[in-house]
């Protein structure tokens, strides 16, 4: 974070919080993907890791990974998850192991300066995730507050938000990379057709996705859930990869 803090501090406002982008080269599907069964802008039922081991290095500008952690209900101490929950314990949660490889293969595709958005739990916020970019490429560069516009559950307070961690691949920059300067670090957006209990919002990811990369450039979500990065992509005219180990 200090990194791209320090690119800020001491250059001229116009260049660091310019609007234009450094033009990135336009590739063929077959160029980003090993295999043609896996579809682009569509659907894919599969292993998220699977889709990643089929994309080749430096191909992709930035990627959602929405993990489908325990955090939250570990700390509660959810075990026999209530009706409410039954919904979400079902989707398979994954191992910090898991995780931490998904990571690895996700800093393997992305282009340099290229953007991991990883969404976590407060807890992860708290207690931190560092032990997953250690061996990476992947600096944390910014964090986004998501605030649902709607009240859940907790034994103290009631949760109403999330966290967007915003990473970057080396060489860390601005300047060139991130072309949109009207994003707020406190986001408020409430899901109004949700169809996935994980769901995440649409004109924050649109916005993200238009910050960091150009028209046709290559957009992945190997978690997918309801497909909310590839509705983003479609309103901006990005070419999403994506799947779900799951048809929701
Ligand atoms: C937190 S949800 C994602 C929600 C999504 N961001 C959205 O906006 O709808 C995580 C998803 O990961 C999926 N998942 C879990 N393990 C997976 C794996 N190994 N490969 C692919 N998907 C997986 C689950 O089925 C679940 O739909």
């Amino acid at each position: 974070m200090e990194q791209a803090a320090n690119s800020v501090i001491g250059k001229s406002k116009t260049n660091v919080f310019s609007n234009s982008r450094t033009p990135t080269a336009k590739l063929a599907h077959s160029n980003v993907l090993k295999k043609e069964t896996i579809k682009v802008n569509d659907k894919n039922t599969m292993d998220g890791l699977s889709l990643l081991q089929n994309i080749y290095t430096n191909v992709i500008t930035a990627c959602f990974f929405d993990p489908q952690y325990r955090g939250i209900m570990d700390k509660l101490n959810y075990g026999n998850e209530g009706a409410r929950q039954i919904e979400r314990a079902e989707l398979g949660q994954m191992s910090e192991e898991t995780i931490k490889a998904f990571i690895n293969e996700i800093g393997r595709v992305l282009v340099p300066s290229g953007h991991l958005f990883l969404w976590i739990d407060k807890f992860h916020l708290c207690e931190g995730t560092s032990n997953w970019f250690r061996e990476t490429k992947f600096r944390i560069v910014d964090l986004i507050t998501w605030d649902k516009g709607k009240i859940g559950m907790g034994y103290r307070t009631r949760r109403k938000s999330e966290y967007l961690l915003v990473l970057q691949k080396e060489p860390v920059k601005a300047k060139g990379v991130w072309t949109k300067h009207d994003i707020p670090d406190t986001w408020t957006e409430k899901i109004t057709d949700k169809e996935h209990p994980h769901q995440k919002p649409l004109n924050l990811q649109k916005d993200l996705i238009e910050a960091v990369s150009g028209k046709d450039d290559y957009i992945i979500d190997p978690c997918a859930g309801s497909y909310s990065v590839l509705k983003a992509c479609r309103l901006v005219s990005r070419n999403f990869i994506g799947c779900d180990q799951k048809t929701i």
